[in-house]
């Protein structure tokens, strides 16, 4: 209850929401300092646009310039394999992981329904059990890599969101600021199988232009609840030490009709949209 009084006090006299620093260089100052202390951000991209190396550096640097500890919970990779992309990016995750400052929880989604499957378990104990891993571990930063992949539960999209709301929810009231990763089927307007992004507090979206010309990779803040933030898009690289935002004015994104604007997909070719900005 103190806690919250000073945090309130503190918020009031800065006049601004606390910020949680992404890790990522150059993002925490499009958005004023970092995203909202106790949300849940969606991040969301076609195949390969850098959702998992986003996530995987959230929670790194959590750790490592922080001292926050996190719980990554992947319905994408098993433990071996978040090991071995991590070190690809010098990230030792096995190492965190036995000091203790990194939970790593579930693992390839089919791996997961068989387990399920076997000890009859119920996706609401797979939720409880993230719960109870960031309250045990005293986490301050969770990562849902795939959490589109957990709306497979529920035949009702309103299920879903009703149990994803519940497990924000609960994060927001453990401290935690979390990120949830989804990819954007091909042909698809929306940002996540099941409606996630209109549930979660914020959402940013990854794009890839797979004509492979330089600056082909860009991200944009699509919603960001409660504060002001960028609204270009921005140029970014993944480079060995993970995704840095190119130090470039970002690009205005360009007003189109609104009939042409949904006939496009969210992964327009990012050359076409230069183009079209300045010509
Ligand atoms: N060391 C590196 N240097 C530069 N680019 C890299 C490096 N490692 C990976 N990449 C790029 O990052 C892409 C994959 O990033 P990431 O795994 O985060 O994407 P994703 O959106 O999670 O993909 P998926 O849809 O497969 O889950 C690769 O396709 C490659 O283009
Ligand atoms: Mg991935």
């Amino acid at each position: 209850m103190r806690i919250n009084h000073l945090k309130e006090a503190k918020e009031a006299l800065l006049g601004s929401v606390m910020r949680v620093k992404t890790g990522i260089s150059g993002l925490d100052e499009l958005m004023g300092g970092g995203i909202p202390a106790g949300s849940c951000v969606l991040v969301s991209g076609k195949v390969g646009t850098g959702k998992s190396i986003f996530a995987m550096q959230y929670i790194l640097k959590g750790i490592a310039d922080h001292g926050e500890p996190g719980v990554l919970v992947s319905l994408e990779r098993d433990k071996q394999g978040l090991y071995d992309y991590a070190s690809k990016f010098g990230w030792q995750f096995q190492r965190l992981e036995n000091e203790g400052s990194l939970r790593i929880i579930g693992g390839p989604i089919s791996n997961v329904v068989t387990e399920m499957k076997k000890a009859k378990a119920k996706i609401g104990e797979l939720l409880s059990e993230i719960v109870e891993t960031v309250k045990a571990s005293g986490s301050r930063r969770v990562v849902l890599e795939r959490v589109d992949l957990l709306s497979m539960f529920f035949p009702e999209e309103r299920d879903f969101k009703i149990q994803l709301d519940n497990l924000r929810d609960r994060l927001a009231k453990l401290n935690c600021t979390s990120i949830a990763t989804s990819e954007i089927r091909e042909g698809r307007e929306e940002l996540s199988r099941g409606g996630a992004e209109q549930i979660l507090d914020g959402a940013i979206v990854l794009y890839y232009n797979s004509e492979g010309l330089e600056g082909d990779r860009a991200l944009e803040i699509r919603k960001m609840r409660g504060i002001g933030h960028s609204n270009r898009l921005h140029l970014f690289n993944i480079t060995d030490n993970g995704i840095v935002i190119q130090n470039l004015p970002g690009k205005r994104k360009p007003k189109l009709p609104r009939e042409i604007e949904k006939a496009i997909e969210p992964a327009i070719s990012l050359s076409a949209l230069r183009k079209s900005i300045i010509g």
